[in-house]
């Protein structure tokens, strides 16, 4: 397999997957429908839909038009969580997948609403998946799909909700304190704020190719692992990055006097946290007696990933 090429391939497709639902950009809303596109394209990994995916596969999931609509929904939630995530009240910063942060280029009010129309869409196309072609089917088959699309919904809802990404935030902006018992806290913030979409892309790619209880429970445990691997893995380069290869600014978690885990930890300790998060994580394919070769080697990469 040549990782880089399928890699170039599967972001091509999850393109032209999110380019799919985008709005038009036309009618008296057009500002808006411009910020949320501007912040959507341009630039990004596009790991959550990719985890997606190749997680439907390693449960041999094959209809790529009952996912597609899934994978850009957790695409557009993740966008509208990076646009927010940049505001002025939160973060603060300036530039992000290389070009000027969604409210630089539209002010503060269109940056606020282009984040709700990214959410609140997202749920939207998620719909999609529940419109079935009905012919030939029997009605047994019909329910077990409407099914497994209203379980993926509950998870998307809550991984990216109070319970998952938006409570970690909350941590995230009230703060941690040395007093807090530091590290305990920010292992619950970055599987909040972190894992939680990480979380939500693989558990979908699992319940709508089929998985079992127990398989969903594994495939929960390793995207955490993995999440908070790739939020350590964010602070490391935050320090040792730059911003040419980032594409978002570098000592943004220092200027806003956060607490991570390499200001706790130290670089070094940090590093090895990631190698040990992403094995146990990795450990979950022995459990499940399952494979998927390009989607471990993923999992792999992004531990000396550069951005
Ligand atoms: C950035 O996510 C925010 C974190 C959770 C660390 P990504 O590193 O996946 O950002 P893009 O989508 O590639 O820009
Ligand atoms: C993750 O934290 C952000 C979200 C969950 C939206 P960061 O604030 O560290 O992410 P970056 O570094 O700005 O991408
Ligand atoms: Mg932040
Ligand atoms: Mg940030
Ligand atoms: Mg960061």
């Amino acid at each position: 397999m040549n990782f880089n090429e399928e890699q170039t391939n599967r972001i091509e497709y999850i393109e032209a997957v999110i380019k799919k639902y985008l709005p038009k950009e036309e009618g008296f809303q057009k500002t808006l429908f411009e910020a949320m596109n501007y912040s959507i394209l341009g630039g990004g990994k596009r790991i959550r839909p990719m985890l997606m995916l190749e997680t439907y596969r390693l449960f041999g999931g094959n209809n790529q038009s009952y996912i597609e609509p899934f994978m850009a929904a957790i695409e557009m939630i993740h966008s509208y969580s990076l646009v927010h995530d940049d505001l002025p009240a939160m973060d603060n910063d300036e530039y992000r997948r290389g070009r000027k942060t969604t409210h630089i280029v539209y002010g503060e009010a269109m940056g606020i609403l282009a984040g709700d129309g990214l959410l609140n869409y997202a749920f939207e196309t998620a719909c999609k998946a529940f419109a079935i072609n009905t012919e030939g089917k029997d009605s047994a088959v019909l329910y077990d799909r409407i099914k497994k699309a209203a379980r993926a919904m509950e998870v998307l809802g809550k991984k990216a909700g109070i319970y998952g990404m938006i409570g970690g935030q909350v941590i995230d902006m009230e703060g941690i304190k040395p007093q807090d018992s530091p590290v305990e806290k920010l292992n619950y913030m970055y599987k909040l704020k972190t894992s939680g979409l990480i979380e939500a892309s693989m558990m979908i790619g699992a319940i709508l190719a089929g998985a079992n209880e127990s398989e969903i429970n594994i495939v929960e445990e390793m995207a955490s692992n993995i999440g908070l691997a790739f939020q350590i893995q964010d602070d490391i380069l935050d320090v040792t990055s730059t911003a040419e290869i980032l594409g978002k600014p570098v000592h943004s978690d220092e200027r806003n006097e956060k607490i991570t885990y390499v200001t706790l930890l130290g670089i070094e300790e940090a590093k090895r946290q990631v190698e040990e998060l992403t094995g146990k994580g990795l450990s979950g394919f022995d459990t499940l007696k399952r494979e998927n070769e390009y989607l471990e080697e993923l999992i792999k990469r992004l531990i000396n990933r550069r951005k």
